[in-house]
């Protein structure tokens, strides 16, 4: 396998081996060193995309079942494209930042793009280094957050599934409410596998930060949010990576060090994307 650097976050992969073992090490250390990884030329059924993310640890189901593959459940599908009533995934997924299952009391470690239908332009996804977050905050800010806890939920970004017309919206945040309370957690805090310092809020699902009496401090997050970069509406802030994707290209990155958000193209050009999201090691 060779390695090579690209400009902004992250490494392009080539010749990677799934049947080696130092190629499949190689890989996942550079996933956690460098953050983002292209696997270039890959040519895979959606059983062999599980199985190169069961060689790198725990795939992962969604919880929400619209999102499936019909035949591989742990595939989680992003399409745009609607064959009558035989629609398979969901379209417009994740065009906010995120880190992929934040709201969920354990976040993915790694998560695995594998684009099928490529449109010709405008299409993409947006990435910010929370650790280079951390680092560039003001010292001024640094103090302000520590000790303070983030709030994760889906609420803001639930979509309504097909079963829910006729629902009740207060019905559907109910459900959503208890099914997937908010999750807290510091707002920095090391990374399980680097020790670098992660600045763990999103724009998407970070719904509040509490100080350490709990309370609310809403001006603190909004400064916060925008000293990496989530806010800037013209996605010049120098801290967001545009990744863009050529046929054959498979996406890893690091879930719980970087914000990601969809670029979807605004065409009817069809667009789809298999994912599939992983846990390495069993400790939370
Ligand atoms: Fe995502």
């Amino acid at each position: 396998m060779r390695i090579t650097r690209q400009d902004g976050i992250g490494v392009i992969a080539e010749n990677f081996d799934s049947s080696s073992d130092e190629d499949v090490r190689a890989l996942k250390e550079a996933v956690y060193r460098d953050k983002i990884v292209v696997l270039k030329g890959q040519e895979l059924d959606p059983r062999q995309f599980l199985a190169l993310g069961t060689r790198l640890g725990t795939p992962q189901t969604y919880y929400e079942p619209i999102y499936h593959h019909p035949e591989v459940p742990e595939i989680f599908v992003s399409s745009n494209v609607s064959d009558g009533d035989k629609r398979v995934g969901v379209p417009k997924t994740g065009k906010f930042w995120h880190s992929d299952y934040q709201f969920m009391p354990r976040a993915f470690d790694i998560t695995l793009i594998y684009p099928q239908v490529v449109p010709s332009k405008n299409r993409g996804t947006f990435f910010i280094d929370l650790t280079k977050a951390y680092e560039n905050l003001s010292e001024e800010l640094k103090v302000a957050v520590k000790d303070t806890t983030a709030w994760h939920t889906v609420r803001h970004y639930f979509k309504i599934r097909p079963s829910d017309v006729y629902r009740p919206l207060s019905e559907i945040i109910e459900e959503v409410d208890a099914k997937t309370p908010p999750v807290p957690l510091p707002t920095a805090h090391p990374h399980r596998r680097t020790d670098e310092t992660i600045l763990y809020i999103s724009e998407g699902f970070t719904l509040s930060l509490t100080d350490a009496d709990g309370r609310e401090q809403p001006e603190l997050l909004r400064e916060v949010l925008e000293s990496t970069g989530q806010l800037d509406r013209t996605f010049e802030h120098p801290a967001i990576h545009l990744q863009t994707y050529d046929e054959g290209d498979l996406l890893l990155w690091d879930n719980r060090s970087l914000v990601h958000r969809a670029l979807h193209t605004a065409t009817d050009e069809p667009a789809v994307s298999y994912r599939v999201t992983i846990y390495d090691g069993a400790e939370a």
